[in-house]
């Protein structure tokens, strides 16, 4: 099941690609009901889902100063309950039979970055949640974490700007979307491993004060 808020055709275009079938579904994942509807979708087809990854996610910039109540509660909504209310709906699918859940989180949980202030706690809580939720799902659960660093840089980033995220790694280099999936198929196959928060990043939160030997 590949789901999409408002890119169906393409959710369509990767489901229909895949080796196994695949079918797309949208939903717009800050609805408290987002999670039951998603799973009403699968019924009709007798599919279950034994693995499931949270990446959909909102990257708002806003500081103190600068964000809404109604801003706080979207960006929660979204980056934070939609994956506490999946989980809800895969113990209550799965049961004993249990399942492995991955959340994508964002370097801006470590790092907490405060112009984009309910991003960053939002995020933090993820990892909160995704920790949480490992001891409270195990046995029959894995629940993980992947927090990528700098990947796809937001549109409207420069060359230049581009380039300054490269050097702010070990690895000199941003991220490919391949090096995500791969940490992502890793922890979902990974049998003795949950509550794990597994930074693919390139080393940035140890860039700072790199000594050159
Ligand atoms: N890009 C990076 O460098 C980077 C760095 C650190 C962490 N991350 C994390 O990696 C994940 C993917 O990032 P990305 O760069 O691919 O982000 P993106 O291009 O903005 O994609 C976000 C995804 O969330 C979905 N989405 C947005 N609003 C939604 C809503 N209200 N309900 C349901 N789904 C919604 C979008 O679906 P539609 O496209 O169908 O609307 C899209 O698939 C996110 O969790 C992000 O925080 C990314």
């Amino acid at each position: 099941m590949v789901h999409a808020f408002r890119h169906r055709g393409a959710a369509e275009a990767l489901a229909a690609a895949l080796p196994a079938g695949g079918v797309a579904v949208t939903a717009d994942l800050r609805a408290p009901d987002a999670g039951v509807r998603l799973y009403g979708a699968l019924g009709p087809l007798g599919a279950e889902v034994d693995g499931l990854v949270h990446a959909a996610a909102s990257f708002h910039r806003g500081g103190l100063c600068e964000l809404a109540a109604g801003e706080w509660d979207e960006i929660h909504a979204l980056n934070l309950r939609a994956f506490a209310l999946l989980a809800e709906r895969m113990l209550a699918a799965r049961g004993s039979r249990g399942g492995d859940l991955v959340a994508i989180g964002d370097a801006a949980g470590l790092e907490l970055w405060p112009s984009y202030l309910a991003h960053s706690v939002a995020k933090a809580g993820l990892l909160a949640l995704v920790r949480t939720l490992a001891k409270g799902m195990a046995p029959a659960f894995r629940v993980n974490a992947v927090v990528p660093g700098p990947v796809l840089p937001p549109d409207g980033t420069t060359a230049e700007q581009a380039a300054t995220y490269a050097r702010r790694t070990l690895l000199q280099r941003i991220g490919r979307p391949e090096d995500v999936a791969e940490a992502v198929a890793y922890l979902l196959g990974a049998r003795f491993v949950t509550g794990a928060v597994l930074p693919v990043t390139g080393g940035s939160e140890l860039w700072r004060g790199q000594p050159r030997i």
